[in-house]
This record gives structure tokens, sequence and C-alpha cells, in this order.
């Protein structure tokens, strides 16, 4: 049977404009979620009668303080007061966080092909390696153990069990606060169902705990029953919660009580709606909570489809996580600022490697650039136009019948013809390869019979499914033998690049999207190497396929910084790729909510993500394309698609005064492309975010907690307009520093709303008094062609005094890896300027202007470099004073005298 004619028709007579929500289990749909959530119900209706079923068994304690670890029993009771036996190690990880888990100790073998052991593996695809571990002073009595470290103290209390994790004597996170913990125990159905039965208790439900009974799960056999882990996780003090992506929402997460839980659950959401808690394209089970006198995070390393509660009043945000299978792992953070805990779970799960510089330009991409001439043609037109741009997209109309792996022939005769062109001009194209391979051609024929693909759910043969080609199978990234066969596909010669340097590649549809598959995904009984279960790997499956494909790319070229742009992901995977927030609208609400959503992936260590400009589905007006690259030159992935359907919509299409303006925005990020890629570098080094919210800024100002339509990108602070006919925006300032308007230079300053000047030609940005910030003023057609342009500094004094910085270095290969780099630190006091270079790579590049707001009136300037000096005129221009063409050396040490 053919799928893909039978969904497109059944899609079609759906009424537009609202996520299939029938599609998507409800908690009330969904078994775990149900059950856990009445647990807690039931649990939480008995108060203090309730007796927690679960306790540490003192006698099986064993600690090692030096090593940093301590294991023990966690104790289980059933209905008849015998128990059931849990691993339990808890371990203090450097940077003084917490590590609890808690495994089953005996889970009998069910079926052959299946794996009855809990899914171990959730942490060796999400974390950046092997943990280090920290050691801690202890103490033990008949009541609680209690562990000591720095200015943390964490007590474990025996029964009920509870851990409280405390920050100089302030306790922060309260684990099992509530007695919500709950571990599903292995029990056959005919145990879980038989009279007076020990193994379900008064307070559990027994909802779907062997069957699916949702639509299109009701195939999944669950053979391995019931075997969910929850558990609640206190905030102390916290007034807001951040993070948890991927959802459609404000930054600041909303209440659940009246609502379904925030589900996390990788899926090809179609036509998803804004402010809302469904499932998206990706996950990272990592919350941050913030109040003002600290910050903590959680994460929780499972990949099972998960489900978030989030309960708040004054004194404390209480959360409930529920995830379907699997170990119960789960990370404590707490330190004074929201920065300080992002930073530390990057060092956990890896920074986003510091990106090709090609990569921050402006991408340009639709469904589809049709053929060779197409491609060059679009190329032309943007140079005609004079603006910028630095990659060509090709999405899946470019391969024979959707075979990945091929080109269609007739359209594309000579690809690496048309890479070599578009290379002329340091421009590269980005090609499309998803995981589903089209049934009946040679890399298919490969994948089944190398046996590398995902499994029916009986072991046997591959899993046929149906995606873009029809029927299809698909390739599994958890399987170490599929990894060689990736890199021949991708090997230097091969047939989808032949030998061409400019080429990068968009993984799609990983989460693995399958039309007829189950809530538009895998089956949750398939099963992949290792016996796993799908239901338990199922949210990390699209990093390992993307990962899979860095590492190809790595292998083509060793000493070339792939980019890959991912739709699906999990945490870890801003360490090899980029992410966007997938099928967007052409409306304004789905321009405003990219902010929140940008802001989050910020928040939780990955950075380099963005939206579709200017939507999606359907056609912006010009005004609302106009705004969308407004707003979109801050996303740190900066790239406009458009759904096959829609009209062309290149900048030059709407024509004057709109391309005028769409031109102004482009060139706006190239001239800012110095400031990107030195917070690229930063964030590489020690995990700030890109682009941050005002609330990871200015931590101790409760009131910008749940402001998010404004954001900061290093110095500067940022307002877009996502509404129509807007003239004016009210802009808020977190400080009583001076910000001066980078186009007016106009100074505005006091803590509080502004209104401010907003005209269609204008995105309200603002400098940040106190700070300098490096910029390339030039235009050229494309950032490799900015390569050795000199910059220009921007100095916005604060008191006289401001600072800055500047990272440099070759922009495309490891070379910095190997120290060839360079790192200026800018800094003005009063009338003097200096610059300190740490530097081990060579460029001739100099500073050509600097412009200084708010800074002393100088009238003629002093520079001297390398034991010379000479002068450079300073002209004052009355909002500001220039220094022109001072020329000093931009890798080498150099002051400035202003006089
Ligand atoms: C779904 C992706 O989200 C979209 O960006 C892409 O154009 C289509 N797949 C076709 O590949």
């Amino acid at each position: 049977m053919h799928w893909t004619p039978f969904i497109l028709i059944w899609l079609s007579l759906l009424p537009v404009e609202a996520v299939k929500s029938f599609l998507f289990k409800k908690c009330s749909e969904s078994g775990f979620c149900s059950r856990n959530r009445h647990f807690a119900t039931e649990v939480e209706k008995l108060g203090t009668e309730y007796d927690s079923r679960y306790s540490i068994d003192l006698e099986s304690l064993k600690v090692d303080p030096s090593a940093g670890n301590l294991h023990a029993t966690l104790l289980k009771m059933l209905n008849d007061g015998s128990f059931v036996s849990l691993d339990m190690n808890i371990s203090v990880l450097e940077d003084d966080n917490l590590r609890l888990q808690i495994d089953e100790a005996d889970r009998k073998p069910v079926v052959d092909h299946v794996a009855s052991r809990r899914f171990n593996e959730t942490a060796k695809w999400a974390l950046a390696g092997q943990p280090r571990l920290q050691s801690f002073r202890h103490s033990v009595d008949s009541e609680k153990i209690t562990l000591e470290f720095h200015a943390y103290r964490v007590e474990i209390e025996l029964h009920p069990f509870k851990i409280t994790f405390l920050r100089d004597e302030k306790a922060q996170l309260v684990l099992n606060d509530r007695n919500f913990l709950n571990i599903e125990h292995y029990r056959t159905k005919e145990q879980e169902n038989a009279d007076n039965s020990i193994h379900v208790s008064p307070e559990e439900s027994t909802f779907d705990a062997y069957t699916d009974s949702f639509k299109d799960s009701r195939d999944d056999k669950l053979p391995l029953g019931p075997e969910s882990v929850a558990l609640d996780v206190s905030f102390l003090g916290a007034k807001a919660v951040y993070g948890i992506p991927e959802h459609a929402d404000s930054f600041a997460l909303k209440d659940t009580t009246d609502t379904d839980p925030y589900r996390l659950y990788n899926v090809d959401i179609f036509e998803y709606e804004t402010q809302s808690k469904y499932p998206m394209y990706g996950s990272i089970p990592f919350m941050i909570g913030l109040g003002e006198t600290g910050s903590a995070g959680v994460f929780w390393l499972n990949s099972a489809d998960t489900n978030i509660d989030i309960k708040k009043s004054a004194s404390q945000i209480q959360t409930h996580w529920i995830s379907e299978s699997g170990i119960l792992d789960i990370v404590l953070f707490a330190k004074k600022t929201p920065t300080q805990v992002v930073q530390s779970y990057s060092k956990l799960t890896g920074h986003s490697a510091l990106p090709n510089i090609f990569s921050l330009g402006y991408h340009q991409c639709r469904w589809n650039y049709n053929d060779e001439e197409d491609v060059l043609d679009i190329t032309a037109k943007f140079d005609e136009s004079l603006i910028p741009f630095d990659a060509i997209w090709l999405d899946i109309e470019y391969t024979d019948d959707k075979k990945y792996f091929t080109w269609k022939k007739e359209l594309f005769p000579d690809p690496e013809r048309m890479m070599g062109k578009l290379g002329e001009t340091g421009r590269t194209l980005i090609v499309i390869i998803d995981p589903h391979l089209k049934v009946g051609y040679d890399v298919s024929d490969a994948v089944v019979d190398k046996k590398l693909g995902i499994r029916k759910n009986d072991g046997s043969e591959l899993y046929h499914g149906h995606s873009w080609p029809g029927e299809s199978v698909w390739i599994d990234g958890m399987n170490p033998a599929a990894q060689p066969f990736w890199d021949s596909l991708f090997a230097n010669g091969s047939r989808l690049l032949g030998s061409a340097t400019n080429a990068h590649l968009w993984n799609d549809m990983n989460e693995p999207s399958i039309f007829n598959g189950p809530e538009t995904t895998a089956p949750r009984d398939l099963i992949h190497y290792g016996d796993w279960e799908h239901r338990s790997v199922h949210n990390v499956w699209g990093l390992t396929f993307h990962e899979m494909t860095y590492n190809a790319l790595i292998k083509r070229n060793p000493d070339q910084r792939p980019f890959i742009l991912t739709r699906s992901f999990y945490a870890g995977s801003q360490r090899t790729a980029a992410m966007w927030t997938g099928d967007n609208m052409a409306k304004w609400e789905y321009m405003r909510e990219s902010i929140p959503m940008v802001l989050t992936m910020n928040a939780v260590g990955f950075p380099f993500a963005g939206a579709d400009i200017a939507g999606f589905f359907g056609n912006p007006d010009k005004e609302m394309q106009v705004r969308w690259y407004q707003t979109g030159i801050w996303y740190p992935f900066f790239r406009a698609h458009a759904h096959i359907d829609s009209r062309r919509r290149e900048p030059w299409v709407a024509g004057e005064p709109y391309t005028g303006m769409m031109r102004e925005a482009i060139k706006l990020r190239y001239r800012l492309l110095p400031l990107f890629y030195t917070q690229f570098y930063k964030h590489s080094v020690s995990g700030t975010p890109v682009v941050s919210s005002l609330a990871f800024d200015s931590p101790e100002n409760a009131n910008v907690y749940t402001i998010d339509d404004q954001f900061f990108v290093g110095p500067l602070l940022v307002k877009p307009v996502t509404s129509p006919d807007t003239h004016s925006v009210r802009l808020y300032l977190p400080d009583d520093k001076p910000y001066y308007d980078f186009v007016s230079f106009e100074k505005i300053s006091g803590e509080g709303f502004h209104e401010v000047e907003a005209p269609l030609e204008k995105v309200p940005v603002f400098l940040r008094g106190g700070s300098i910030l490096p910029s390339k003023e030039r235009y050229r057609r494309s950032s490799r062609l900015m390569k050795n342009d000199p910059y220009t500094l921007y100095i916005a004094a604060d008191e006289g005094r401001a600072t800055g910085e500047l990272y440099i270095d070759d922009g495309e290969t490891f070379a910095y890896q190997r120290g060839e780099q360079v790192f200026a630190r800018f800094e003005l006091d009063g009338g003097k300027l200096t610059s300190t270079v740490e530097s081990t790579y060579e460029t001739g590049v100099r500073i050509e202007r600097i412009v200084i707001l708010g800074g002393p009136q100088a009238t003629a300037a002093t520079v001297e470099q390398d034991g010379q000096k000479w002068t450079a005129e300073v002209v004052d221009q009355g909002t500001h004073v220039v220094v022109r063409n001072p020329k000093p050396l931009v890798a080498k040490n150099w002051t400035i005298s202003l006089y």
C-alpha cells in the first residue's frame, strides 16, 4: 500500500492551522503519565497519613568519601511487607553537583530479543565524557546520611527517603519532598492481576500497564509491562523556572496544575501551536530555577517519553518528573547565578563546538531550489542586490526519487561544478540527508544486508515504515557498525559530495518522523542495537543520527569544522550540531514565539539555534517579512526557509522599500559577525549563552524574570518588533547604566520601561554603557571574503570606563585547537584605551575606526604599538567622537591616548 498520497489526502481534509492534537497522547491517554499523576494525587490526598514505601537499607551502605561516591540498597515495600531491592548510587560530581542514580537490581529476562534490564545508556550519549567525581566528608546516624563539601551539604533521610541539597546552609533543592518517587518494579501481568496482588498498592493505578489503548499505539506489545520512573523535585525559594525544551511556550515555564504537563517526546509536530506544552522535535530534560538569592538546576538523564508537572507557590516551585522507562538518573546543581548553573551543565554535557564562521552568516533555504541554474541564479541575484549570504540549501527534491546520497541527474548534472562555482565567492552548499532510506536501492540494501537498521518488535528483520520516499528502513545510529558505513557515504570522492570542500549537512526527520507510525514516530516496541526497546531510547535517538553525520564529515575532512543542522536533538546535541525550531508559520505569533524558544535553547547550553525566517508555512506580507529579518539577524543560527507551496520570497522579491530594509538588517548581522563569533568562542570555552535573556543577565532583579521579548547579544540590548503596524516599543532597561541607540547614538537611561521609536526600517538595539563592541563594516558577498577586513570598535563609556573582547582565528579549521588564535581584551579608562592581546595567530588585520559614545571629549589621539608611536585624527560628530584610521594591528598589544 502507498501511504504517502493517502496521508497527504487525509491531512489536507483536516482543519488547517491547528496542531493535530488528536494524534498526540494527553497525559490521561498515556499509561505511565496518567498512572503517576494518579499516584501523586492519591499520595497528596493522604498527606501526613501517607507512609512512603521507600527507605534506605542502612546495612547495605558503602561509602567511599575520597572517591566521591556512596552506594546503598533502596527498599521499596510491597503490599505484604516484602521488599523490592533497588540499587542506589549517589555521587558528588566536580563543580559541586550531586548525582542520584536508581536502578532495579534484578529484572527477569522476558523475551530473548529485548533487553530486560533498564536502559542505562542515556548518559553515555548525553554526557561529554565520564563525569569526574569529587571527595566529600560524611556522617551517618540512624535517621540520615550527611555529606559535606565546600559550601554544600546533602542530607539523605533514610525513611521516608528524601534528599535535601543545601548551599551556604540554605536548602535549594529537595528530592521526594512530596513522596512522589515511584519506580514501577518488574512484575508480570498475571502477578499484577492476581487477587490480593502484592504488586499494586492502593495508591497506584493499573491503567494501560500492559496494553496501550491510544489509537495507533494499540499494537504496542509492552513486553516489559509497567516500568516508569518518577520523582518530585522542589526548587526552594525559586520565583521562576526555565528550560526543558522543546516547547513553543514562554521563556518562564508555566504552572501545569490545570493543564497537561510539559511533555518531552521527540515528534514531528505538524503545524504546531504557540503557547503550548505539546512535545516537539527535540528534548533537553534540564530545568533551571531562579530566585533572588540563587539558582538551581535539575538534569533528568532519561531518554524515554517524559512529562513534567510544575506547581508554583510563593515560597517554592515544585516539579514532578515522570518517564516511561529507563533508570532514574538525576544531576542537581545549586549556584549563585543561572549562568553558573548552565556553565556547569555545559561542562558535563559539552559545549557547542566553535562554529565554522560561514555558518554564522546568512543561510538561504527553501523547499526547493530546483536545479543548478536556480541555485546559481539565486546566488547571482544576491550579488546584484548587494546582499551578503553564505550558504544555499537543497531540500529533499535534489535527490533521485528521495533516495539519499543520489542526485536527480537531469536537474543537477554536475554537482561538483555547481559547488565549485559557489566556492568562487566563498559560498557553501548545504544538502539534506534524512535517516529514512527508501527500500530497494544500493544504500538501503546495504543497511539491510549489514543489519544496520532499526528492527521490528520481534527482533527479526528491519522495520519498514513510510516517510518522504515511501516505504523505508531506518539506519540505527546506536549501532557502532553503522558509523563506518555512514563514513563511506560521505567519503571524499563519493557520489554525494565528490571532492567538494564547501559542502555541509542538514539532518531532518530524525525524531524519527514516520508518517504511518504512532504519534508520527516509531512504534515504541521496535528494537535497537543492544536489544534496547525504542521506548527507552526514543528522545536520544535523533542525536545518535546527527552525531554519526558529524563523525563522517570529520573523517571526510579532518581539518574542517563541519556544520550540521538537526531537527531532533537531546542534551549533548549541542556538541556537534545546530538546531532550528521546525515548521513554524508565517504569522506574527510565530515570530514572537521564536524569541523565547531561542532564549530557552541558550539557557540550556545549546546556543546554536534559530527559527525559519519568515515562517515555513504560508506567505508573509512584506511588513512581516521585514520585521522577521530584523528579528532573525539575532538568532545565533540565521536562516530563511519556506515550504514547497509558498511563494518565492528571497529578499529582492518584495521590492523597495522592503528589500532595502532587509538588506540593511542582513548587513547589520554581517557587521556584527565579530561579536557573534566572540560570543560563540566564549560559549565554547565556558558555556555562557550567545544570546542571553534578561533573567540570566540580571538574575538579582526579579522584575525581569518573565521578560522574554528582549535580550542581550553581548553588550547589545535588542527588542525586535513582532507586531504589525508598530512604530515604537516599550523597552525595559534592567539597570541604571546608560544605553546608546545603535543607530542614532541617542542615550537613554534609568531602570524600567522606556518608549523607543521603531519605524519599519529600524530594529531597536542599544549598546550598553561600559562596553566595547568589535565590528566589521565593509560590505562583502560572504563572510569568507571579510576575513582580511579591518575592524571598527564601538565604545560606550560609563563614567569614563568600558571593556570588551574580540576573538579571531582562521574561521574554518581546527588550527585554533593547536593554539592559533587571538583573544584581545579592550579597556577604556578615562582618556586611555588599551588592548591586551593573547595571540598565536598571524593576521595583518588592523583597526580602522573607533567610535566613542559618552566618552572623553578628545580632539587628538596617539597610538602606540611595538615601541612605535603615531597620531590619529579625532573628529567630534556631536553625539559621538570618531578616531579615524588609528591602524594598530589587532593581533598585538596597543594603546591609544586621547587628548
Ligand atoms: C520537514 C522540515 O521541517 C522542513 O524544514 C523541510 O523543508 C521538509 N521536512 C522537507 O524536507
